[in-house]
């Protein structure tokens, strides 16, 4: 039996409540498709066996992050085996790794130990903006679908600097984003080494932690492992939620997009449909001078990439593409030296997978920022979504040092 746990929530004033969905027993497994014939029976048996997809293999040779409740495991495994599939469980019980996420005491205050809630980042963020008055200005690109503020900062040390620009958390469940992107904040208002306190001074940086601000509230209160936004746009009422990073204006659901509002990867029902992205692209138009931004970052879990345009075509690379790669090269290199962790770099379609409509392609090819990405944080699958708190610190470092080699390496060929 499964153990419910009823919370009652104040939603907008509204008492509710609110059923957490649970994943007691429920396991991952890394499931290799070889050949086109298990690649079409994995996908006729998605919604027979309750297959949920943590991470999909695009191509054959890849393999595929299955989530499986307890009741379908013995099927699944058994199809498995007489199907000759190459396949390991990678989690046993994901519930206990959500456990793990959630602090058995919670501290408001932010010291990176623990997951924080959409409330408490914001609490943090009223902090620095006060202590911080000369550096930081605060920014909201306006409200959510819901109607929650999503908020951003801008830190400045001085006049005349090039920008840099990332949007974390677009997708509700990958809190390392938004846990590491606030360290990353921090380390710019007080720099622990000489190499931050220089991109801190001589770079502007343009930081949303949480785009998705309904889709982190609702990841933390309901459903650990959503992904979209929270918009109502399906007819019948049964799917909820835009995938986001497909909203965006740019050859919006050409590929690697769903138009079913069940999908995972549902665009939408139309490009920049959902208020976040709207909202996001207005902010950018207008309040930001055109042209100072060199670079744009869209902060994601989990593989370990930096993923460049194109991501709709294999077979064509952008004109910017041996920039791209410098400077991602610089990225990696940085922080696979300090700290010894792969990140792999290339464009989305020919790394990872097709997509159409993300913000980096939008950001390359409506707005010309030359250096666009979509960076997937740890790990590479091991724990995916619920990594636990004891890697927020890790992760954030090395990103750190990652940021720090991007810049250098976009200083040599004159990015910034
Ligand atoms: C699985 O592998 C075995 C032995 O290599 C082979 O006899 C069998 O036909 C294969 N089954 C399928 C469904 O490919
Ligand atoms: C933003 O600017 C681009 C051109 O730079 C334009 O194509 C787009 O429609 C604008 N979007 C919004 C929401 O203003
Ligand atoms: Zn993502």
């Amino acid at each position: 039996m499964l153990a419910k746990i009823l919370l009652v929530v104040g939603l907008f004033g509204l008492a509710r409540s609110v059923e957490q969905v649970r994943y007691d027993n429920y396991k991952v497994y890394n499931v290799r498709i070889d050949d086109l014939e298990q690649f079409k029976l994995l996908n006729s048996q998605e919604s027979s066996l309750k297959l949920s997809s943590w991470r999909e293999a695009r191509h054959l040779g890849e393999s595929s992050d299955l989530m499986l409740p307890p009741e379908y495991q013995e099927t699944f495994e058994s199809l498995l085996a007489t199907h000759n599939f190459t396949y390991r469980i990678k989690i046993d019980n994901v519930q206990m790794h959500i456990d793990a996420q959630k602090p058995k005491q919670r501290i408001t205050s932010m010291e990176w130990t623990q997951y924080h809630t959409l409330d408490e980042i914001y609490a943090w963020l009223d902090v620095i903006e006060e202590r911080y008055p000369d550096i930081v200005t605060p920014f909201t690109i306006g409200d959510s679908y819901e109607g929650r503020p999503i908020r951003g900062v801008k830190i400045s040390y001085k006049e005349g600097n090039p920008a840099v620009f990332i949007e974390s958390n677009i997708h509700a469940r990958e809190w390392i984003t938004s846990a590491t992107i606030t360290y990353f904040i921090d380390e710019l208002l007080v720099p622990r080494n000489p190499a931050v306190r220089d991109i801190a001074q001589n770079v502007d940086w343009y930081i949303i932690p949480v785009l998705n601000t309904d889709g982190f509230a609702y990841s933390h209160i309901v459903e650990r492992l959503w992904r979209k936004s929270r918009l109502q746009s399906d007819p019948t009422g049964r799917c909820i939620g835009t995938d986001l990073n497909r909203n965006f204006d740019y050859l919006w659901m050409l590929i690697g997009a769903d138009s079913h509002p069940c999908s995972e990867i549902y665009a939408g029902p139309s490009p920049e449909s959902d208020p976040e992205i709207s909202q996001l692209t207005a902010y950018i138009n207008n309040s930001i001078p055109e042209g100072a931004i060199k670079i744009y970052i869209s902060l994601h879990s989990y593989g370990q990439y930096v993923l460049s345009p194109w991501g709709h075509t294999a077979l064509e690379f952008p004109e910017h593409y041996p920039q791209m790669m410098h400077v991602a090269k610089g990225f990696s290199d940085a922080l696979y030296r300090r700290y010894g962790t792969e990140f792999t770099y290339g464009s989305s379609a020919t790394t990872l997978y097709e997509v159409s409509g993300s913000g980096k392609e939008w950001a390359y090819a409506v707005k010309n920022i030359k250096i666009p990405y979509t960076i997937e944080l740890r790990d590479k699958g091991e724990l995916g979504f619920v990594l636990p708190p004891e890697d927020i610190i890790p992760v954030a470092r090395e990103l750190t040092e990652g940021f720090v080699g991007m810049i250098a390496a976009a200083r040599e060929i004159d990015i910034l």
